[in-house]
């Protein structure tokens, strides 16, 4: 089975015509020197999370199912066999957990609304319950002093809607606005800020494209049907949060990657530019205004039997801020893969550090990438997520993870160095608060500062959990 690491890095990552630098993992004396105030006092420091990794109840007070729960009870779908029916379990235990999260001094919490519990049949009837445990969640954050920030989709449709088509259809505009003015009219008058989607260019391509997300197809047609239509779910999104929420705090998550080339030939040159329109520009540059970047991906040319007279005037919205999140960076070559005509490459020097998920540790990238990106008119950057997945060893009450520790460390001084650099980068979330169900890769792979043991749900904080606690008192 391909795996979500190795299809991603098939599609490769940002570009600027740069050559390839290897990475400097042991080797950053800036991060010696981080401490949180130099952020500055309004910085954000969140912890994020996804409504599907971490809650369970799957189908508890009238939750529907959704395309996770399916995906997830299909045989093979789930490396581990694993599903996320109990998880972790935040559902009953959000009251610990988000006590927990203060404890570590985070001041910002990200979570997603599994939409399948608020209309269980798609359209339809809301469900009170649902409105209810998220009521809860918004009002234990605030109670706690922690700042909620909702990201409206996080992957997990209602099962009733995929029935209908999904993504690729273009109902979805109208059931996901009705979605979204219910999400906003319960929750808005307690929450500021609002994350609509979280990376469309994800759920598109692995669910729709490469079939190892749910809901598993493996469709062109499909998934750049899904491309349009979550762009105007983006858009569309904003739009009524603006219309609902007075002093909204708007904005939208991309995933995105530096791109550096193989070798300094104009066909490597070309193979990265192809990868940096489809993971970098594809969904940020029709919400600018800028349409798709077709010019350099003709195979998007197939999108236009999707878009009406007029969408491209609704592609648009002025998001208060954009939502980066980086993990990777990925080196263009050319290849023979179907439409995009190119991969990416391992870097070829040996001082490379891989998580487990094989991502490469390749802190400037989040410098560069944010570089890259504050060449658009956007107002202000978070980085809604970015983290690592390494094997942890519980030793009693502890889990030393001094891997994550500097990870972090890394991430947040080039982060950091950006910000001095006069980019308009605002906050950081983690991923994640806790160890949870990673996708198709079940729960073997462990981003969380906080470690689960999902046989007992007992959790211990690791190192990072602490480093993080130690970092925001000062
Ligand atoms: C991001 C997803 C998040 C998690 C991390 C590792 O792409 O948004 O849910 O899977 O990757």
């Amino acid at each position: 089975m391909i795996t979500r690491a190795q299809f991603l890095s098939l599609l490769g990552t940002s570009i600027s015509g740069l050559l390839l630098s290897p990475g400097k993992l042991f080797a950053d004396r800036n991060a010696e020197a981080l401490a949180a105030k130099l952020f500055g006092s309004n910085f954000i420091w969140g912890a994020a999370t996804g409504a599907y990794q971490i809650e369970g109840a799957f189908n508890v007070d009238g939750k529907g199912l959704s395309i996770w729960d399916d995906f997830s009870h299909t045989k093979r779908k789930i490396k581990d066999r694993s599903d996320g029916d109990v998880s972790c379990d935040f559902y009953h235990k959000y009251r610990e957990d988000l006590a927990l999260l203060k404890s570590l001094n985070f001041g910002a919490f990200r979570f997603s609304i599994a939409w399948s519990r608020i209309l269980p049949e798609g359209p339809g009837t809301i469900n009170r319950k649902g409105i209810d445990f998220y009521n809860q969640i918004i009002d234990t954050c605030l109670e706690l002093g922690i700042e909620p920030w909702i990201c409206l989709y996080h992957w997990d449709l209602p099962q009733t809607l995929e029935e209908k088509g999904g993504w690729a259809n273009r109902e979805v505009v109208n059931w996901f606005s009705e979605y979204s003015r219910i999400c906003t009219l319960h929750f808005g008058d307690r929450v500021k800020n609002w994350m609509v989607l979280n990376e469309p260019l994800s759920f598109t391509s692995l669910g729709y494209l490469a079939g190892i997300h749910a809901p598993g197809y493996k469709s062109i047609n499909k998934f750049l049907a899904s491309v349009h239509h979550a762009a105007l779910c983006q858009s569309a999104g904003g739009r009524i949060i603006r219309e609902n929420v007075k002093q909204a705090n708007i904005g939208t998550t991309f995933s995105c990657s530096w791109i550096d080339v193989k070798k300094s030939k104009p066909k490597f040159h070309k193979a990265s530019e192809r990868l940096d329109a489809l993971i970098n520009r594809l969904f940020i540059e029709p919400v600018l205004g800028l349409g798709y970047p077709t010019d350099t991906l003709p195979f998007l040319k197939k999108m236009e039997k999707f878009i009406q007279p007029g969408d491209l005037e609704k592609l648009k919205f002025d998001f208060d801020f954009i939502g980066l999140q980086n993990y990777f960076r990925i080196i263009g070559k050319p290849s023979l893969i179907p439409f995009i005509r190119a991969k990416n490459d391992k870097p070829d020097y040996n001082d490379v550090q891989f998580t487990d998920m094989g991502w490469e540790v390749y802190p400037e990238g989040i410098f560069k990438i944010l570089q890259r990106f504050a060449k658009y008119p956007v107002k202000e950057f978070m980085i809604s997520e970015n983290g690592a997945a390494f094997y942890d060893n519980v030793t009693g009450e502890n889990v030393h993870d001094p891997m994550r520790v500097q990870y972090f460390q890394q991430y947040l001084s080039q982060i950091l160095k950006a910000k001095q650099n006069g980019i308009p980068v605002n906050g950081y979330f983690a991923w994640t608060f806790i160890d949870n169900f990673e996708w198709a890769e079940g729960y073997k792979m462990r981003y969380g500062i906080v470690y689960n043991d999902i046989q007992n749900q007992k959790r211990i904080v690791k190192d990072s959990g602490l480093w993080f606690q130690s970092f925001l008192s000062q």
